[in-house]
């Protein structure tokens, strides 16, 4: 390993839907810089999403839980680790409904172990630099009108979000208390390649291709303010690299839209691909999520003017892309559902 490299960043959760994209996109744009990917590969790691960067020089796979501190610690001064990129978590909201354990040993503990183990590495004299990657879902439900911003309250009404508010409280004091060169994002819901079939959009084409209803909670009508995952991965590049010490920024491309409209216009796209339909007969209205967020929105204003990012994707397009990309990788559906994925590892690594 070269030891000149410019940065050396652990990006926690790199197997994930939002990891992959990230470092897909980093390993290449920073040829300079050393990327870890530390991840537990829980049900929603999939390492053959980075079949293409693992044998880049620039790239390590390291198959670790954040909930083990000692193994982060170890894995920090090995790699000389300067900065962490943080996506780890359990994502999915209707999972903490049903076990929220999980959701506050990685959400919580895990973001306090990263935090300790930078603090020791800042005690070390490492100018350390550690990037909360967190959601909308933070400040709660808003009524018709009105979008969260930086400045909003947080007031989270799943398990999920409140792990996700308890880490962001912990990132935040452990910038006031010890100095760490902290920064947060809250961005709103993302869609795009890679995303683990049990949310919303691959779930319903999955579900459209298959023939099967495709469940729609409640009345439908809760709305959603959707980014594509590539506009995403520059705000995450834009605010590693420019934002505030102790900052926070929102992240949203001002997409809202109904989950029904969302679903219709799937069933419509995948018409227009596949023919036959129409795939809205397939809709089913089904018993609300408990504590269900009525609307997110997110003002991005700040991120926008402070350090120039904007969303470029045009909304339809992109959900076409996406459409497309599950359509031409129906395979990998299909692999995240029978848990074939899970072999991966193994395969690849196992032999090493
Ligand atoms: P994901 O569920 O697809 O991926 C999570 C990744 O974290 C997986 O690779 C999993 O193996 C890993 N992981 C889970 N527990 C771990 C542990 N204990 N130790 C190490 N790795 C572990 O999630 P995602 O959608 O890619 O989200 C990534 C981050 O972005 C999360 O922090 C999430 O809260 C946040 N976020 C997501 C969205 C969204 O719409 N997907 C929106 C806003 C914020
Ligand atoms: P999801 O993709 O789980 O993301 P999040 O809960 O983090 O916003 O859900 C997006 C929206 O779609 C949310 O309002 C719940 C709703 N939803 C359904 O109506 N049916 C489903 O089967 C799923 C998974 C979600």
């Amino acid at each position: 390993m070269a030891d000149n490299w410019k940065k050396r960043i652990a990006v926690t959760g790199g197997a994930g839907f939002i990891g992959s994209n990230f470092l897909l996109y980093l390993v290449d744009k920073y040829p300079d810089y050393f990327f870890v990917n530390i991840d537990a590969l829980t049900y929603a790691g999939n390492l053959s999403n980075l079949v293409s960067i693992e044998g880049k020089s620039n790239y390590r796979f390291v198959k670790l839980s954040i909930c083990d501190f000692e193994g982060l610690g170890r894995c920090f001064i090995e790699n000389d680790i300067d900065s962490v990129i943080h996506l780890a978590a359990e994502s999915h909201v209707d999972r903490s409904i049903y076990g929220p354990a999980s959701f506050v040993e990685t959400n919580i503990g895990g973001t306090f172990n990263l935090l300790e183990q930078a603090r020791r590495r800042l005690a070390d004299g490492v100018g350390f630099r550690f990037y909360q990657v967190s959601t909308d879902e933070v400040y709660g439900a808003l009524p018709p009108e009105g979008t969260f911003t930086e400045e909003s309250p947080y007031r989270p009404n799943s398990p999920y979000s409140a792990s996700k508010a308890g880490a962001d409280h912990l990132v935040r004091a452990y910038h006031k208390t010890y100095g760490l060169d902290t920064v947060i994002s809250n961005s709103s819901n993302n869609f795009g390649p890679f995303q683990f079939p049990e949310k919303l959009i691959p779930l319903s084409v999955r579900n459209a291709l298959a023939g099967k209803t495709i469940p729609v909670y409640g009345d439908g009508l809760q709305v959603r303010d959707w980014l594509y995952v590539a506009d995403h991965c520059r705000a995450l590049d834009a605010i590693f690299h420019r934002g505030r010490p102790g900052g926070g920024y929102a992240v949203s491309a001002r997409n809202e839209m109904t989950n029904l409209d969302l679903v219709r216009t799937i069933c419509r796209i995948i018409d227009d691909l596949r023919g036959g339909g129409p795939r809205e007969e397939l809709i089913e209205l089904v018993a609300d999520r408990p504590g269900h967020d009525r609307r997110y929105a997110l003002d991005p204003n700040l991120l926008e003017s402070e350090l120039g990012w904007s969303a470029t994707a045009d909304f339809h397009d992109a959900l076409e892309q996406t459409v497309r990309w599950y359509l031409d990788h129906a395979d990998w559906l299909e692999r995240c559902i029978s848990g074939e994925y899970r072999t991966y590892y193994e395969q690849v690594y196992g032999k090493r």
